[in-house]
């Protein structure tokens, strides 16, 4: 008989833990959900034409100074979109203060940069252009440089009633970077409902990382 109690408050605790698990596996399912469609800023609406300028201008090493680095240099694709070591190397050929992040997901982004002090992706692609330690360059010099180029030159007058400028280089750019999605994870599958895509030390991980470690 005791050893029946013994069993019945067993199973009503795993039956209380449980189900204090589940609501706040939900919550978080709920808040790391990938949004169903990329977001777009209202006055800057997708369109695969003005992102396909935007991949060219983003692998062209003719946007820095000496033309021998683009914006992919650092923000590498075969390396998630960034570079592979703590400090990155700049146009100068010097490291950089800090380390190039990946630049995926970042269309819902409200702050950029690790102390977050950029807000928007076309206020932020004209730095790494304009700094001397990245490309070296300044927005006058490579419109200047892009309208010697007839396929560019077309391309903004086809898309752009002002062609080629400063504003819309970035436009183009922001419009590419928000393209850019991670591909699909296990944590997708967990957040899809399924328990075992991951494993309990990964489960752990992600309480550690959103609560006690902030
Ligand atoms: C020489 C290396 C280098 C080049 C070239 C470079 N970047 Fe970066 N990028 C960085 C570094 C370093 C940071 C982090 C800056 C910081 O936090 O202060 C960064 C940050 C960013 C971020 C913010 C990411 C985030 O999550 O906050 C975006 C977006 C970005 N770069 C886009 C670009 C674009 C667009 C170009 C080309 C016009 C470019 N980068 C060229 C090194 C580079």
């Amino acid at each position: 008989m005791g050893h029946f109690f013994l069993q019945l408050i067993c199973v009503g605790t795993i039956a209380v833990f449980s189900q204090l698990g589940q609501p706040d596996d939900q919550k978080l399912r709920d808040e790391f959900r990938r949004p169903d469609v990329i977001s777009f800023p209202e006055d800057a609406p997708y369109s695969p034409q003005v992102a396909a300028l935007g991949k060219k201008l983003f692998f062209d090493p003719r946007l820095s100074g000496a033309q021998n680095m683009s914006c992919a240099s650092c923000h590498n694709p075969s390396f998630g979109w960034e570079t592979p070591a703590a400090r990155t190397i700049g146009a100068m050929n010097e490291p950089l203060d800090r380390h190039a992040p990946t630049i995926e997901n970042l269309a819902e982004a409200k702050r950029l940069h690790w102390d977050g002090k950029v807000g928007s992706l076309e206020e932020q692609a004209s730095q790494p252009i304009t700094h001397p330690k990245e490309m070296n360059n300044t927005i006058d010099d490579v419109v200047e440089r892009l309208l010697q180029i007839p396929e560019y030159k077309s391309w903004f007058e086809t898309l752009f009633d002002d062609g080629i400028s400063g504003g819309t280089i970035v436009r183009s750019i922001a419009t590419y970077e928000r393209t850019l999605r991670s591909g699909h994870a296990p944590f997708d599958d967990w957040i899809n409902g399924d328990d075992d895509a991951i494993s309990q030390q990964a489960r752990a991980g992600l309480d550690l990382f959103i609560f006690k470690a902030k």
